[in-house]
């Protein structure tokens, strides 16, 4: 189908829980006028999301969407050229394998392969299926959600500093920022900015407020800022509230 003109289409990944980053990065796109197909690997958890904000009067749709699954992938990119034709905005936010306490001497390693399938792969194999729609936008963004706990030169949550060591969940992040800007380079020639967002330490699960997690919105609004870039905004960074981050 054509695309069409006046709707602004943002898919988000990893949106299933009520106070994740997921939902509320789906929200405030709505609020910037986007259309948002809101994603999560269970189809009803997404339902009831984008119905919530349905309720807001925002124009939020909900899909299906594993994204260690190519056949899934594929169908859902299927279907939003079907319905929309294009799409102007990708957040690869789906991630996780927070391993807390862990050491890198001694962590299983089949559980370091499916942290860079979801965190590393994930976005991969989402951005190779989704830059021919992606093309078709006039101002066609990527943001993939990063973490200070993947970055060489951060002295405080970084590679060399972090509290916690998160082993894996560091270097899938790492691997995410090393592609970003592998990607970014490439799809520059396709008017493509592709940035990598750290939301900073946020409180997507109860309780992280009283360890100093900043407000999920908070953490959502730095990432929506890269899917407002203008045309002759930043691509290949690492940001943090609009601001670059040290690798
Ligand atoms: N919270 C923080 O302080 C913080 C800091 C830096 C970066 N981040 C990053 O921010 C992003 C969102 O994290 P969050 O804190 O909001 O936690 P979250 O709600 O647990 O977000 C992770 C989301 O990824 C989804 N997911 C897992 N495997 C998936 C798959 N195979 N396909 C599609 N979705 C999948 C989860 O869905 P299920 O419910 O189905 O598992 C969940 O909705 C993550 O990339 C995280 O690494 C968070």
């Amino acid at each position: 189908m054509n695309p069409t003109p006046a709707l602004k289409f943002a898919l988000v990944t990893g949106a299933s829980r009520e106070t994740g980053l997921g939902r509320e990065i789906a929200r405030q796109l709505a609020q910037e006028g986007f259309r948002v197909i809101l994603t999560a690997r269970q189809l009803p958890a997404a339902e009831t999301h984008a119905h919530a904000l349905r309720a807001e009067g925002l124009d939020v749709v909900a899909d299906a969407l594993d994204v260690t699954d190519d056949a899934s992938i594929a169908a859902l990119r299927g279907r939003i050229e079907v319905a929309h034709g294009r799409l102007d905005v990708l957040i690869n936010n789906a991630g996780g394998f927070y391993d807390a306490d862990a050491q890198a001497l001694t962590t299983d390693l089949w559980l370091a392969h499916q942290a860079l399938e979801l965190n590393l792969f994930g976005a991969w194999r989402m951005i190779q299926a989704f830059v021919p729609l992606l093309e078709k936008s006039p101002h066609p963004r990527i943001v993939n959600v990063g973490s200070a706990a993947g970055s060489f030169g951060d002295t405080t949550l970084g590679l060399a500093a972090h509290v916690q060591n998160v082993p894996i969940y560091s270097i899938s992040k790492t691997a995410l920022h090393a592609l970003t800007v592998k990607l970014a380079r490439e799809l520059a020639p396709r008017r493509i900015l592709l940035n990598v967002i750290c939301p900073g330490f946020v409180a997507s699960h109860p309780g992280l407020e009283k360890f100093g997690a900043r407000p999920v919105p908070d953490g959502a609004r730095c990432i929506v800022w890269g899917a407002l870039l203008p045309d002759d905004g930043p691509t290949g960074g690492f940001y943090r509230d609009g601001k670059p981050l040290p690798w």
